[in-house]
């Protein structure tokens, strides 16, 4: 048995998936003709051909015209069934799914369409594929905080749908800082909060977001290493960063993942996890990205094991649900001795 058939058997959970980055150039053609859009691409090779990003903001700007295509709530049940059907497939059996309802009020998308598809699949999801979900709204950093504001006032007839708060799009230039004041009124309202940071930007940047935006998990968090203090850190207050191996490649976050800092991360002690960040764009589903990093990190079978748990226990998952899930994880893992 290899150690690619370990981490695909594994039951586990992805804790960091946009669920308008799983829209595959299938969807995106069918959602197109049904909604009547003009996208600017002839087949769904010409799509997969221009998935050529040089940097973050070279991605968002393709990621942020190919969710024009979702229009109706049935849309958006569509392309999150879609997912779940495709999580099912690489044994994920928990999933906290970010969405950026700015991305689709401020094309006149009603804040209800959105969560409402998304939410109907989620249920139904739990049903037909046996996968438990969580919510997190993500505000989009390049807007202004009163623009963020709006979004949680949007929000909250539908707290009991959102577990959760994140902050995605462009970084550099858009610190946690200017979210200070947004968060503080997220966690008033009984949200969790997470943040992107370090994956362009600065290890300042997870400074703040653990400081300024407390923080429970930081999605990337790539920069921390180089920074002891922060990895010191990190690692005391048992802070997850949900890393994204074929998202940092896509991106030209790195050249080469055998420099993935992952590896160096787990062993000074820090829980990290392996997740898929936009699988449709990044080119690989969550057993995709432990199959990208296994060989070039030289993870063993123990590192691995390790990663399904730590997806686990940094979830918003509670105590019982995570006792179960770490369960069948021992026992999947005795399967492959
Ligand atoms: N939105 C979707 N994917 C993202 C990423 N990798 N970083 C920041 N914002 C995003
Ligand atoms: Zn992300």
């Amino acid at each position: 048995m290899t150690l690619n058939a370990l981490a695909a058997a594994l039951p586990k959970a992805e804790l960091h998936l946009h669920i308008e980055g799983s829209l595959e150039p299938e969807l995106m053609f069918e959602l197109a003709r049904r909604n009547r859009i003009d996208i600017p691409f002839a087949s769904v090779e010409d799509v997969r051909a221009a998935y050529n990003f040089s940097n973050l903001q070279s991605f968002l700007d393709i990621y942020y015209q190919g969710m024009g295509v979702l229009q109706t709530e049935q849309d958006f049940y569509d392309l999150t069934s879609a997912y779940l059907k495709r999580a099912q497939m690489d044994n994920v059996r928990h999933v906290e799914i970010f969405f950026d309802p700015q991305g689709h009020t401020d094309r006149g998308i009603a804040f209800e369409t959105v969560i409402g598809g998304i939410c109907r699949a989620l249920k139904d999801g739990e049903a037909d594929f046996g996968i438990s979900s969580r919510l997190i709204m993500c505000f989009l950093r390049h807007l202004s905080e009163a623009a963020a504001f709006e979004t949680l006032a949007e929000a909250a007839p539908f707290l009991d749908h959102i577990a959760g708060v994140g902050l995605d799009s462009s970084e550099i230039g858009h610190p946690p800082s200017k979210f200070q004041r947004v968060f503080d009124k997220a966690r008033e309202m009984g949200l969790k909060t997470v943040a992107h940071a370090g994956e362009e930007g600065p290890p300042e940047y997870i400074w703040e977001a653990l400081d300024l935006l407390k923080v429970e998990r930081i999605d990337h968090g790539n920069a921390a290493l180089g920074d002891t203090r922060l990895v010191a850190r990190l690692a005391k207050e048992k802070i997850a960063l949900t890393m994204c191996p074929l998202s940092n490649l896509k991106l030209c976050v790195l050249e080469d993942v055998a420099r993935h800092p992952l590896k160096e991360l787990m062993q000074a002690g820090l829980t990290v996890t392996v997740n898929s960040d936009d699988p449709s764009y990044f080119g690989g589903y969550v057993n995709a990205n432990y199959e990208a990093i296994i060989d070039p990190l030289e993870l063993g079978r123990e590192d691995i094991i390790q990663l399904a748990k730590n997806s686990v226990n940094a979830s918003f998952l509670d105590a019982a649900a995570k006792a179960q899930l770490i369960c069948e994880i021992d026992k999947t893992a005795r399967q492959f001795i």
